[in-house]
């Protein structure tokens, strides 16, 4: 059977992975795909560093649109990133009859809605397996290992540059900017990096995910997201004299009330297996009501292992692609007219545990005033530690571990707190999960 023709849409860290992966595994991949998988055509900006990547037998064009209107692509790989022009393209790509195939998570999450219609309607795949934690087949696993669950949460390290900034700075005390630049040059962050350290990129995969575990639309907006920049090397270092370990977490749990969908710093109990994931390997735990709690660990990021999933999913489709599309595994899992409409949780209305730090004036009475505030608003206390004050001062560091409570009264016992007249500057406030198989 001839070759299927891959149109190439950027050959940076992603494309550049895909076509070494492609080329250096190609018998392998057609005894799994049953033909050949071959790039025919590659548009990137940069004709010359295009050339060099590719060589002499793929045709290269600097128009993107050459791309997704060629007659001879079946299937178009969408590696630019952004969201405007890569929306644009893959709409055209669509309309012309191609199946898509992108690691492109802001994409979906803000357009997936639209693009997947648009599939629907031309009868053609959209694969993205590569979108969500790089190399970790997470997508298939919800998708498709797990269909027989009620999924009731998951929480992921999925962001490997913050995994990676988080880790080095712990492990080797170098400085957040000097680690930024390090996952900048190894091909980690995103064009925008703020996307990886404020939370936005974990907000697009937990999108992602929470649409396919429960049958939901995506809803990036209703994310609430808060990222790594506010962290502090001394909340680190208490969190682990406490027995846990702070990570970025992106979580979404089913409640009687509705879907909980957040990014934020998270201790965790360094007991768990995801608390020692380091560097830019990534890690899901899916609790399912069958299965129990099932855990992912790979790669987050970087070239290879990302076209790992990329590759995945081309042989994914052309397996597929001649198949009845009523027959073929539904975009987000469960068919497109049975989506539910449960609504998202707003964080003040979530539930978890609190790390909460403050200084205060080391005397009588300060901490017998924080209990009843907090006790006043129904929130128990886990732990308390009160800090040794360094040499001839009179200030000290209280943290307090708190047990499960509401996100508003959270919010309302610090604005107390803070109002003591004991109590020095701002509480620091860390959510806290424990993770635990029966939660
Ligand atoms: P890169 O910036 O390394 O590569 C993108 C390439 O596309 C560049 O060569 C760029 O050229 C080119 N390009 C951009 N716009 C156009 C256009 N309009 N026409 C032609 N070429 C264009 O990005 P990555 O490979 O890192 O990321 C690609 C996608 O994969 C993104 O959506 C990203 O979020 C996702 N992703 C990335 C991962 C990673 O580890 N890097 C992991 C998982 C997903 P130029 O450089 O000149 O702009
Ligand atoms: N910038 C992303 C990360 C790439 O660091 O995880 C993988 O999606």
């Amino acid at each position: 059977m001839k070759p299927i023709n891959v149109g190439l849409l950027g050959i940076g860290t992603v494309g550049g992975g895909t076509f070494a992966v492609l080329k250096r595994n190609q018998e392998e991949i057609a005894r799994r795909a049953g033909r050949g998988i071959v790039i025919n055509i590659i548009a990137d900006r940069d004709i010359e560093k295009a050339r060099k990547i590719a060589g002499e037998d793929t045709l290269i064009t600097s128009d993107a649109n050459d791309v997704v209107t060629h007659p001879d692509v079946s299937i178009v790989v969408e590696l630019i990133g952004g969201y405007t022009t890569a929306k644009e393209l893959t709409l055209k790509a669509i309309e012309n009859g191609k199946h898509v195939v992108t690691a492109n998570k802001a994409l979906l999450a803000l357009h997936g809605t639209e693009i997947f219609a648009a599939a629907q309607r031309k009868g053609v795949m959209v694969a993205f397996e590569a979108a969500v934690a790089g190399g970790i087949p997470i997508i298939k696993a919800l998708r498709e290992g797990l269909t027989a669950n009620r999924i009731e949460w998951i929480a992921g390290i999925i962001n490997g540059t913050s995994n990676f900034i988080l880790s080095e700075m712990r492990n080797k005390g170098l400085g957040f900017d000097a680690v930024l630049k390090q996952a900048q040059k190894l091909g980690y962050a995103e064009a925008d990096p703020a996307f990886d350290i404020g939370g936005i990129d974990a907000a697009h995969k937990i999108t992602i995910m929470a649409a396919i575990a429960f049958g939901i639309p995506m809803q990036f907006d209703k994310v609430y997201t808060e990222g790594i920049a506010k962290l502090t090397g001394e909340d680190i270092r208490y969190a682990e004299e406490l027995g846990y370990r702070i990570k970025l977490l992106g979580i979404t749990k089913r409640t009687p009330k509705g879907i909980e969908l957040r990014v934020h710093p998270t201790l965790i109990p360094s007991q768990r297996l995801i608390a020692n994931v380091e560097g830019v390997m990534n890690a899901i735990v899916v609790k399912g009501d069958a299965v129990g709690p099932t855990l992912y660990y790979g790669a987050g990021a970087g070239a290879e292992p990302t076209a790992s999933s990329v590759v995945a999913d081309l042989v994914d489709v052309t397996r597929m692609h001649t198949a009845d599309p009523k027959n073929r595994v539904p975009h987000l899992a469960f068919q497109p007219d049975l989506l539910s409409d449960i609504p998202i949780l707003p964080m003040e209305e979530v539930e978890t545990s609190y790390y909460l730090r403050l200084r205060v004036m080391d005397k009588p009475g300060v901490l017998a005033d924080i209990s009843r505030i907090l006790a006043d608003l129904d929130i128990s206390i886990g732990a308390m530690v009160q800090k040794e004050p360094n040499q001839g001062e009179d200030q000290v560091d209280i943290i307090i571990l708190t047990h499960l409570t509401v996100e508003k009264n959270i919010n309302s016992a610090i604005i107390k707190i803070e109002d003591l007249p004991a109590v020095i500057g701002r509480v620091t406030r860390i959510r806290l999960e424990e993770l635990s198989s029966n939660h």
